[in-house]
C-alpha cells in the first residue's frame, strides 16, 4: 500500500475515487459541498433520501460520476462535526478502506479530514494506520487465498495551511507503527503449533539481523534454569515444546541512559494445564502470546523509526499444557525472586511466567518496567474490548501511557492495583498463591506481579480483551504496539 500527500486537491482533479466526509447537520458544507455543486446537488439527493447517512462508519458509494474529475466517489459519515477527532477520523478511514476492498478500486484520494480541527501530522497518521488496518490479510495458512484487496495507492489530500512535511512525518510514523503491529497480528493469527516459543525467538532474531542496533539473544531451559526462574519453568514443565527466554536490546541513546523495560507474556497455547479450561473457544488461547507480540512488533516499529531511547524487550515464551509432567494444584516454586509461590490453579500461569520475567528486568536497572499480558478473564469483563486495562502503582507513568493510548488511538483505561487486592493470595505452605478470589480478579493478578518490581516505576498494561476480535472477524488486532511506540516516542532522550 502506498501513501501520498497533495495540497490543492480538488473537485476538477482526476481522480479514480473521491472520499469526502458527511458530516450531520442541514448543509453539506467544505469539499463535500463543493463537489455536490459540480453534480448538482447529487449528494443532497442521497442524504434527503437517507441513501447516504452521516452516521459515523456508514458509507455509500457511487459510481461513474459526472461533472467532477473524480470517476467515483465514497461518500463517508463521519458524525457531528465537532466531536470529529483523531478516534472518529480512524473509523471513517477504516469504513472508506472497508468499502473500497469490496470493489476494483486501485487508488483513491481522501478527503475524510480537510473540513476537521486535526491537524496534518496526526490526520495522516490516523487515516494511515486506519487504512493499513483495514486492508490487512491472513492467509499464509490458506492453500487458496480469497483475492487481495485491489486498493493500492492512497493520496492525502491536505488543506491550504497544512504542512507537507508534517503529513509525511506522520505518513512515515504511521506507516512504521503499522508494520509492527502487522506482525504482531500475524504472530498472534500464526496457529499454535506454528507460533511456537522457538518461533517467537526465530522471528525476534532475525528482527536482530536487520537492524544493526538491536541485538537479540535467547535463552534455553538450562539458561532459563541457571537464572532460577523457578515460576517460569513450572508452567512449561507439561509442554513436549521447549521454552524460550526472548531477551532484545534496542540501542537508540547513549550508553548510559536507563532502557525502558517492555515484557511480554509469550503462552504460545494456554489449556489451562492440569487445571484445564472447558472446550468453547479454547482455540482462541493461541492469541496468549500477543504480549509478547505487542512487544516484538513494538521493537520492529522503534527500529526502523530510530527511535532515540534505550529499549530492551524481554518475552518469556512457553505452552501451558497438562501431562504426566506437568505442575500440580499445591506445587510451590521458587521464582528467580526468591519467593516461593503455591500453585492453586495452574491456569493462572501468566503471572508466574511474567514474575521472572519482571525480576529479570529490574535486574537491568530500567528507568521504568511495562508489561504487557493477556493475563486475566475477569479485565474482559470489565473493560470488554475497548479498552486496554492499564495498572501502575505510578501516577505519572500510567498517565504518561494513558495519553499516548489516547493519541494513538490504542487506548487504555486506568483500574487501581493495591495492598488490599492481595489479601486473598495469602498461603499457609509458601510466601504466597499464584490465584485468589474471582471477584476483582484483574486486579488480584496486577497485585501479584507488583511483588516483583521494587521501586521500578511499573505498569501492567492487560490486554486480554483487546488482543483480538472474535465472530467473523476473529483474530489478532496487534494492539497495543500503537500505544507502545507513541509512549516510546514520547521517552526519546534528550
Ligand atoms: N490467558 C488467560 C486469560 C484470558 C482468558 C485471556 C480469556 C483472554 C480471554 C489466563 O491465563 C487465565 O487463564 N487466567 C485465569 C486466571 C484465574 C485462574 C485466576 C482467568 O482469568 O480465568
Ligand atoms: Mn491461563
Ligand atoms: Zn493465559
Amino acid at each position: 500500500m502506498q501513501f501520498s500527500v497533495k495540497s490543492g486537491a480538488g473537485v476538477s482533479d482526476k481522480i479514480e475515487c473521491a472520499i469526502l466526509p458527511l458530516f450531520d447537520g442541514r448543509s453539506l458544507g467544505g469539499i463535500t459541498a463543493a463537489f455536490d455543486r459540480s453534480l448538482k446537488g447529487g449528494i443532497r439527493k442521497l442524504t434527503r433520501s437517507r441513501d447516504a447517512s452521516a452516521k459515523l462508519g456508514q458509507s455509500v458509494l457511487i459510481r461513474d460520476v459526472r461533472g467532477t474529475g473524480a470517476g467515483s466517489i465514497l461518500l463517508v459519515g463521519c458524525g457531528p462535526k465537532q466531536s470529529f477527532g483523531a478516534a472518529e477520523l480512524v473509523k471513517a478511514a477504516a469504513a472508506a478502506a472497508d468499502a473500497l476492498a469490496k470493489t476494483g478500486i486501485r487508488s483513491a484520494t481522501s478527503f475524510l479530514a480537510v473540513d476537521s480541527a486535526i491537524d496534518a501530522f496526526a490526520a495522516a497518521r490516523a487515516i494511515v494506520q486506519a487504512t493499513r488496518f483495514a486492508l490487512y490479510r491472513f492467509t499464509e495458512q490458506k492453500s487458496r487465498a480469497d483475492p487481495k484487496p485491489k486498493l493500492g495507492r492512497l493520496t492525502l489530500a491536505l488543506r491550504d495551511k497544512d504542512s507537507p512535511e508534517d503529513a509525511r512525518r506522520g505518513v512515515q510514523v504511521a506507516g512504521a507503527i503499522a508494520n509492527g503491529v502487522d506482525l504482531a497480528r500475524d504472530l498472534g493469527n500464526r496457529s499454535p503449533n506454528v507460533c511456537t516459543p522457538s518461533h517467537l525467538a526465530d522471528v525476534a532474531r532475525r528482527l536482530g539481523r536487520e537492524h544493526a542496533n538491536l541485538s537479540v539473544k535467547v535463552l534455553s531451559e538450562a539458561q532459563i534454569e541457571k537464572l532460577g526462574m523457578g515460576a517460569f519453568l513450572s508452567v512449561t514443565t507439561g509442554a513436549e515444546e521447549p521454552a524460550r527466554l526472548i531477551v532484545m536490546q534496542y540501542k537508540g541513546a547513549a550508553a548510559d541512559v536507563p532502557p525502558i523495560a517492555l515484557c511480554g507474556k509469550g503462552i504460545t497455547f494456554d489449556t489451562g494445564g492440569i487445571s484445564l479450561k472447558p472446550p468453547p473457544k479454547m482455540d482462541e488461547m493461541k492469541f496468549d502470546m500477543c504480549g509478547a507480540a505487542a512487544v516484538i512488533g513494538t521493537m520492529a516499529s522503534i527500529a526502523e523509526l530510530g527511535v532515540k531511547t534505550n529499549v530492551v524487550a524481554i518475552v518469556p515464551a512457553c505452552e501451558n499444557m497438562p501431562g504426566s509432567r506437568a505442575t500440580r494444584p499445591g506445587d510451590i516454586v521458587r521464582s528467580m525472586s526468591g519467593q516461593t509461590i503455591e500453585i492453586l490453579n495452574t491456569d493462572a500461569e501468566g503471572r508466574l511466567i511474567l514474575c521472572d520475567a519482571l525480576t529479570y528486568a529490574r535486574e537491568l536497572e530500567p528507568s521504568c518496567i511495562i508489561d504487557v499480558a493477556t493475563l486475566t478473564g475477569a479485565c474482559v469483563i470489565a473493560l470488554g474490548g475497548v479498552y486496554t486495562g492499564l495498572f501502575s502503582t505510578d501516577e505519572a507513568l500510567a498517565s504518561s501511557l494513558r495519553a499516548a493510548g489516547q493519541r494513538a488511538v490504542d487506548e487504555a483505561w486506568p483500574l487501581p492495583v493495591r495492598e488490599e487486592y492481595g489479601e486473598s493470595l495469602r498461603s499457609n505452605f509458601a510466601d504466597f498463591a499464584n490465584s485468589g478470589s474471582r471477584e476483582g480478579g484483574a486486579s488480584i493478578a496486577a497485585q501479584f506481579l507488583s511483588r516483583f518490581v521494587g521501586d521500578v516505576p511499573w505498569a501492567h498494561l492487560d490486554i486480554a480483551g483487546v488482543a483480538w476480535l472474535q465472530g467473523t472477524a476473529k483474530g489478532a488486532t496487534g494492539r497495543p504496539v500503537g500505544l507502545l511506540v507513541e509512549f516510546l516516542l514520547d521517552h526519546e532522550a534528550p
